[in-house]
């Protein structure tokens, strides 16, 4: 099929030259192309540029290829969600009134709830439930213009019920319009039955649950929950550097709580990401922007939470690419509006309107190893684009806490029209 959208009020690019994750004052570029067009055929976007010059170059095309018109409106690459624990059992709105009425989410999680409860529930819950529950999570991240997800296991901390979320996974990515990449996590908690036996678990981890997960091929990356009272940087070394050597990509959930070294840890073990950071250090910080790490930022965790907002300003600033995420999780951030979460990065870390487009498109795609597939508006990528209902891109966080998603392309094909899923 061929499409042609055009007359859009604005073509967001987020095309430029640089190769790799924007940093500092790249993020800024985000390549505005008014009057713009986008010419799509089968999965790929083969051309942007002005309807003119579209209509000179590709004339054959252009003439069979169905219109998408976009008069009062502006066009982007389909929004990359690069951090959920997408798959999980249960809710617990139950936890968040008790933090309303004073207890943290630490005490709440060495009670036995938090991430435990989730972990009870999970493990409970069938194939299929799980299944259905987390087709209904991926609609509304649709709707909400969001065409990638990363999905991390981590509730279930045995092997029978990690493989079963990330075969959930697996088959969402098969069936649901909405791409779905895996990331293992089995360390996203020591299990309740290994108290007092930590490095156990961390064993099991190694010896049982990686090599499984390497060999059946249900993830490409490796993370970690890396904070006082769950996994020290020791601890997470080790499983960081074993899913390496089976070519699992290291992750690592640094300095969410308390401060740990965690970015640091990130830099030297060479992994693509170093997630949360809330209360990274200035060192942490520094070593990040020299290796190159990918900082995903998570805001609607500290908006949650009730926390200090990680130093996005700073981070940038300082030569960190940064991406922004949801978090999605039942605990510490249960929102699938990845368009909320931009406003909160604006709002609170002090990130400008064309960082925070950088920080969910191109930026979120790298911290993926995607970068080179999707996350920008040109010749040759996967065509997963968003028509949005406003007149021009700074009219997104100043109409804040709406969902202007008007129709979204998934690789060629338009899944949502009109804000309705088809
Ligand atoms: O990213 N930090 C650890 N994991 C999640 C929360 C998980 C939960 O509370 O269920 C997070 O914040
Ligand atoms: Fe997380």
């Amino acid at each position: 099929m061929t499409i042609l959208i055009k007359n859009a009020n604005e073509v967001i690019t987020l095309k430029n030259a640089v190769q790799g994750p924007r940093i500092k004052e790249q993020m800024r570029d985000i390549a505005v192309i008014e009057k713009g067009s986008v010419l799509i055929e089968g999965e790929r976007i083969v051309a942007v540029g002005t309807y003119e010059q579209l209509a000179q170059e590709f004339p054959s095309l252009v003439d069979v290829a169905k219109v998408i018109d976009a008069t009062g409106k502006i066009v982007m690459p389909g929004l990359v969600d690069c951090h959920t624990h997408l798959v999980h059992g249960g809710t617990r709105e139950q936890e968040f009134n008790m933090r309303l009425n004073g207890s943290t989410y630490m005490d709440i999680m060495n009670a036995g709830g938090g991430i435990h409860a989730t972990t009870k529930r999970t493990r409970e819950t069938s194939f299929d439930a799980l299944y259905e529950k987390t087709m209904q999570h991926l609609d509304v991240f649709l709707k909400h213009g969001v065409t990638t997800v990363e999905a991390k296991s981590g509730y279930g901390l045995d092997w029978e019920t990690e493989k079963k979320q990330l075969e959930v996974a697996k088959k969402l990515q098969d069936t649901h319009a909405v791409d779905v990449v895996s990331t293992f996590m089995g360390a996203h908690a020591v299990p309740r039955e290994y108290k007092g036996h930590e490095d156990e678990f961390v064993d099991v981890v190694i010896r049982e649950m990686l090599p499984k997960v390497a060999e059946l091929k249900l993830a490409e990356f490796n993370d970690v929950f890396c904070e006082k009272g769950v996994f020290t940087p020791a601890q997470s070394r080790r499983i960081l550097e074993a899913g390496k050597a089976l070519g699992l990509t290291p992750k690592i959930h640094a300095d969410e709580i308390e401060p740990y070294n965690g970015a640091e840890l990130a830099a030297e073990v060479g992994a693509i990401s170093a997630e949360h950071l809330l209360v990274a250090s200035d060192e942490g910080i520094q070593s990040m922007a020299k290796a190159g790490t990918i900082a995903v930022l998570l805001p609607g965790t500290a908006f949650f939470l009730r926390a200090p907002f990680a130093r996005g300003r700073l981070m940038i600033d300082e030569g960190v690419p940064v991406a922004i995420s949801t978090d999605f999780n039942p605990g510490s951030s249960p929102t699938m509006s990845l368009p909320f979460i931009m406003n909160l990065a604006c709002m609170h870390m002090g990130m400008t309107l064309e960082e925070v487009l950088t920080a969910t498109t191109i930026n979120a795609a790298y911290a993926l190893n995607r970068g080179h597939e999707i996350g920008t508006l040109e010749a040759g990528k996967q065509a997963d684009i968003v028509l949005l209902d406003v007149a021009n891109y700074k009219q997104l966080q100043y109409f804040y806490g709406m969902n202007h998603t008007h129709t979204v392309i998934k690789s060629g094909r338009v899944v949502v029209r009109d804000s309705i899923l088809l």
